[in-house]
């Protein structure tokens, strides 16, 4: 079986009521206009918004996740957010590790495993996102990198179909530079090597409607983890159908 496309949008901390159903109806009223698609649309608004969003997409069939999640079902961790409190909400899936959480955060690769195993344990599908710096990339240690990421950022239990990588390069996360279609084409292949040939590996980092198509046509790029491009609603669904 094919590997189906995903089209992921990272709104990160942007978007408020007013605006988040402006974007999230739009999308789902295009969704829904072109019927049968070839990829799966998915949008992670921050936490605020998640519990109007299912009201916004209706039966659109546009996919819910968030940004993050707490590896506790709940408990005395303030300011936290469990995975059981996400699947309440509506979502399906949940981005973990990215690397505004590795590195903000000082997230380690084990926590993003901790995470995850919680989060697959209430059915959610997770996103674990991979990526070297500009600094790793330059010293020629991507692969190393990246390959201790996976290593330790995937937990037991991790399936094609509850997990999905995104490889991000931190140096193209929101400064414009992508990877060239050659850099992806390696690193994808490195990464297909480690997880198998049904997982779906996610490419992320300044994807815009201009680079989508080349990017997307790479073997073994299964879909986007889009930011920037996400919150415009034009942008966002160029990418989706760059999927071809
Ligand atoms: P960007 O962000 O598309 O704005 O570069 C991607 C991401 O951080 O997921």
């Amino acid at each position: 079986m094919g590997r189906r496309k995903l089209i992921a949008g990272n709104w990160k901390m942007n978007g408020l009521l007013e605006s988040g159903q402006a974007l999230a109806g739009d999308l789902a009223a295009r969704m829904q206009k072109a019927g049968k698609t070839s990829f799966d649309l998915l949008i992670c608004p921050p936490f605020t918004l998640l519990g109007s969003a299912p009201g916004w997409l209706g039966k659109s069939g546009v996919h819910l996740g968030a940004q993050d999640c707490h590896f506790s079902e709940s408990g005395a961790f303030t300011g936290d957010v469990s995975p059981v409190m996400l699947k309440d909400q509506g979502c399906a899936y949940v981005i973990l590790g990215h690397s505004e959480r590795r590195v903000g955060h000082k997230e380690s690769s084990e926590l993003v495993a901790k995470k995850a195993a919680a989060a697959h344990k209430v059915g959610l599908i997770t996103i674990i996102c991979v990526g070297e710096l500009e600094a790793e990339r330059e010293q020629g240690r991507e692969k190393d990198v990246v390959a201790d990421q996976l290593a330790k950022s995937i937990p037991q239990g991790a399936t094609a179909e509850n997990t999905v990588i995104a490889y991000e390069p931190v140096w193209a996360i929101g400064t414009g530079k992508t990877a060239t279609p050659a850099d992806v084409t390696d690193m994808h292949g490195f990464i297909r090597g480690k997880v198998g040939n049904k997982m779906r590996i996610l490419y992320g980092g300044s994807m815009k409607p201009d680079n989508a198509a080349a990017l997307l046509a790479i073997a073994d790029v299964d879909g986007g983890l889009i930011g920037g491009a996400s919150l415009k609603a034009d942008d966002f669904w160029a990418i989706a159908v760059a999927t071809g």
